[in-house]
C-alpha cells in the first residue's frame, strides 16, 4: 500500500517540476524533540492522520482594526460587534487559495473530508507515508513521560508557491502539552472565612465578593447573558452537580438552582467519576460569583492514545484549535470564557500560536471577553534556557497568556493589603509584538527596570498579565470535602465572574457586552486595585516587583466591581 501510494505522489511531484526537492520551504523545525517525550520507532506508513490544513485567511489585517475599534472606548464603532457571517466573510480564503490548495490534496490523491465555516480550514484523513511526501519530512512515534503515544514530525515543508496560501499544517510539529496551570492542593484547615484576616488566610465566594464589591448586585440580564469555563485533558471535566450543590450550599445558600450546562468538544468527556480539580474550582467559583448567571463548561477532547497497530485515525490532538474551531461554528457565543490552561510559549511552535492567537481575536471582534490564567511559574520554570540555537537563559513566557487579544490574569493574596503572589507568572512574549492598547503603560515600566535583565525578556513583547485577583488558599469542593487551592486558575474565573456581572449590567441597559477588554482596561486603569507589593521569581532570579501601576505579576491590579461599573 505504502509503494503503490508513494509512487503516484512521487510521480505528480515530478512532473510538476524536475526541481521539487528544492522547491520547498521549511514551516517549522524542532531543534530537539520537546522536554518530556522520547521517540519510539518511525510511524507505520498506513496510520491514518487527521490533516488540518489552516489556509490564509483573506483579510485577517483587516479583522484585527476592526476588533481593535470595536474594543476602543473611544471609537465610535465600540461595541459594534461582528456576526458570524461578518467575521466568516473577513477570514475566508480567496478562491485562489482555496482551489490551488485543493488542487495539491487532490493531486496527491487525497480527498478534503471536511472544512471549517468560513472554508479557512480543510480537513483530510492522509495515510503517514502520504503526509511524509506531502510535507517532506517523517513521522514517528513519542511517548510522553505520562505514558501517552502520539505521532509527530520535527519539521515539515511545503512547496514554495504554498507560502502565500498556507499558514500552517497539523499535526506536524506541535506536541500539544497542554496542561491546566497548576492548581496547587494547600493544608486544610477547619477555618470557614468571615472576616477580613481570615480571608487573609482562605479564600472564600463571601470573602471575594466583599474585595471586589460584587455582594450587592442582583444580576437582571440572566435570560441574555452566560458565561463559558473550559476544560481540557478529559480529566478535569465537571463537578457532579451533588459536588456543586454542596458548594453551594455551603457558599451561596440563596442560589436555588444554578443554572449549569457542559458542551462536548472533539471527544470532550463529562465523566463525574475523572472529575479533576481545575474542572471543579473553576466551574465552582465562575457559578458562585455569577449566579444565577447560566454557567456553559466546555470539555474538550484530545490527546487519542496512539495504538500501534491501528490505522484508526488518531485525533490531531490541537485542542486550542478545535475549542476555538467549534466556538467560531457558533451563532451564539457566551460574552466571556474563563481559561485556566497554557504552556511555555517556546514549546508552541510560532505559526501555530499566532493562528490560535488570531482566531481568539475573531471571537474578540465577535464581542467575546476571554480570559486566560497567566500561568503558576512566576518569571519560568526550572532553568529557562531557550529551546533553539544555543542555548540560554531567558524567562519563559506562558501562551495563550501571551496572546495580544485575551486578557490576562495574574494572582494575589491577603485582602489588606493585596499582596502579589510569588508564583504569578508574567513578562514579556517572545512571539506577539505590543499593541497599542498597552505601549505606553509598559513603556514606563521598561524604563524604570533600566538595565536589569537585559538580554531576559523582550522589552518590545506583548507584556502580561493585564489583571490580577485573589489566587491562595481558595476553599473548593472535592470529593465532598472542602479543599484549599492556590493559582492562578482560581484567580481566571473569580476576574470572569466579575466581568459577566458588568456585562450583565451592560445587557440589562440595553447595551453590548464588553468584549475583548484589554483597550478598555489599559484606557480606564484607575478602576482596578493597584497592588504594589510583593514579586514573582523564577529562573534563579528575584524576578519582577509589583509596583504603581502596571507590572509584570499583577498586571493593572484586581478588581472593583463599583468602580468598574462607573465605566461600563
Ligand atoms: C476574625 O474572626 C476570628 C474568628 O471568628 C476572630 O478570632 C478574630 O478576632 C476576627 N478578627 C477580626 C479582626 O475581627
Ligand atoms: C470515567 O473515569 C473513570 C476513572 O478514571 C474510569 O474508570 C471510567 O472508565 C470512565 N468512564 C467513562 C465512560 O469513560
Ligand atoms: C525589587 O525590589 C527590591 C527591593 O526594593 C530591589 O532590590 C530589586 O532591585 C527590585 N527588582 C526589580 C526587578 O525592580
Amino acid at each position: 500500500m505504502r509503494y503503490l501510494l508513494s509512487f503516484l505522489a512521487l510521480s505528480l511531484l515530478t512532473s510538476a517540476s524536475p526541481l521539487a526537492g528544492s522547491e520547498f520551504t521549511a514551516r517549522h523545525v524542532l531543534h530537539r524533540v520537546p522536554t518530556g517525550w522520547v521517540t519510539v520507532d518511525s510511524a507505520p506508513a498506513d496510520h491514518l492522520i487527521e490533516m488540518r490544513i489552516g489556509l490564509k485567511q483573506a483579510r485577517m489585517d483587516e479583522l484585527i482594526s476592526v476588533l481593535e475599534q470595536v474594543s476602543n472606548p473611544s471609537h465610535v464603532r465600540y461595541g459594534m460587534h461582528l456576526s458570524k457571517a461578518e467575521v466568516d466573510e473577513l477570514i475566508t480564503p480567496s478562491d485562489e487559495t482555496a482551489n490551488s490548495v485543493e488542487e495539491w490534496l487532490n493531486g496527491h490523491g487525497v480527498q478534503v473530508t471536511g472544512r471549517s465555516s468560513a472554508g479557512d480550514w480543510l480537513y483530510a484523513r492522509v495515510p503517514v507515508a502520504r503526509a511524509e511526501q506531502m510535507l517532506n519530512t517523517r513521522y514517528n512515534v513519542y511517548r510522553h513521560t505520562s505514558g501517552s503515544h502520539i505521532v509527530r514530525s520535527e519539521s515539515y515543508s511545503l512547496p514554495r508557491w504554498m507560502d502565500q496560501h498556507v499558514d500552517l499544517i497539523q499535526p506536524t510539529t506541535f506536541f500539544g502539552s497542554i496542561h491546566d496551570v497548576g492548581p496547587k492542593f494547600e493544608l486544610e484547615t477547619r477555618a470557614t472565612p468571615t472576616n477580613n484576616t481570615e480571608c487573609g488566610l482562605y479564600v472564600t465566594p463571601a470573602c471575594l465578593r466583599k474585595l471586589y464589591k460584587t455582594e450587592g448586585y442582583v444580576p437582571q440580564a440572566t435570560d441574555k447573558n452566560s458565561i463559558g469555563i473550559t476544560g481540557y485533558l478529559g480529566k478535569s471535566p465537571i463537578p457532579s452537580s451533588i459536588r456543586t450543590f454542596k458548594f453551594f450550599n455551603l457558599h451561596r445558600p440563596d442560589a436555588k438552582s444554578p443554572a449549569f450546562s457542559v458542551e462536548l468538544v472533539n471527544g470532550g468527556q463529562n465523566n463525574e467519576t475523572a472529575s479533576g480539580v481545575e474542572g471543579n474550582m473553576d466551574t465552582q467559583y465562575a457559578n458562585v460569583i455569577t449566579y444565577p448567571t447560566p454557567n456553559i463548561f466546555y470539555s474538550t477532547g484530545g490527546l487519542a492514545p496512539f495504538t500501534p497497530d491501528s490505522t484508526t485515525a488518531t485525533s490531531s490532538n490541537e485542542p486550542y484549535l478545535e475549542w476555538v474551531n467549534y466556538m467560531l461554528a457558533k451563532d451564539k457565543l457566551p460574552p466571556v470564557i474563563s481559561t485556566s490552561y497554557g504552556e511555555t510559549e517556546q514549546t508552541v511552535p510560532k505559526d501555530y500560536a499566532i493562528r490560535v492567537c488570531n482566531s481568539f481575536a475573531q471571537l474578540g471582534a465577535r464581542g467575546v471577553s476571554l480570559l486566560f490564567a497567566s500561568g503558576d511559574n512566576g518569571v519560568g520554570a526550572g532553568s529557562c534556557m531557550t529551546n533553539s540555537g544555543t542555548p540560554r537563559k531567558q524567562f519563559q513566557p506562558l501562551f495563550p497568556a501571551t496572546c495580544p487579544f485575551v486578557t490576562s490574569v495574574g494572582a494575589t493574596y491577603g485582602m489588606s493589603p493585596e499582596t502579589a503572589l510569588v508564583i504569578s507568572q508574567g513578562g514579556f512574549s517572545n512571539y506577539f509584538k505590543q499593541s497599542c492598547y498597552q505601549e505606553k503603560t509598559i513603556l514606563k515600566y521598561v524604563k524604570s527596570l533600566g538595565s536589569k535583565y537585559e538580554g531576559l525578556y523582550n522589552k518590545k513583547g506583548r507584556a502580561f498579565p493585564d489583571v490580577a485577583a485573589q489566587g491562595r488558599n481558595y476553599k473548593i469542593v472535592l470529593n465532598g470535602k472542602e479543599t484549599p487551592i492556590t493559582g492562578t486558575s482560581a484567580a481566571t474565573p473569580t476576574f470572569a465572574g466579575v466581568i459577566s456581572l458588568l456585562n450583565d449590567y451592560r445587557l440589562s441597559k440595553g447595551k453590548k457586552p464588553l468584549g475583548f477588554l484589554n483597550p478598555w482596561l489599559y484606557a480606564n486603569a484607575d478602576m482596578l486595585n493597584d497592588i504594589t507589593l510583593g514579586s514573582n521569581t523564577g529562573c534563579g532570579t528575584q524576578g519582577f516587583n509589583a509596583t504603581v501601576g502596571w507590572d509584570p505579576v499583577t498586571g493593572l491590579g484586581t478588581p472593583d466591581f463599583e468602580k468598574m461599573k462607573e465605566k461600563v
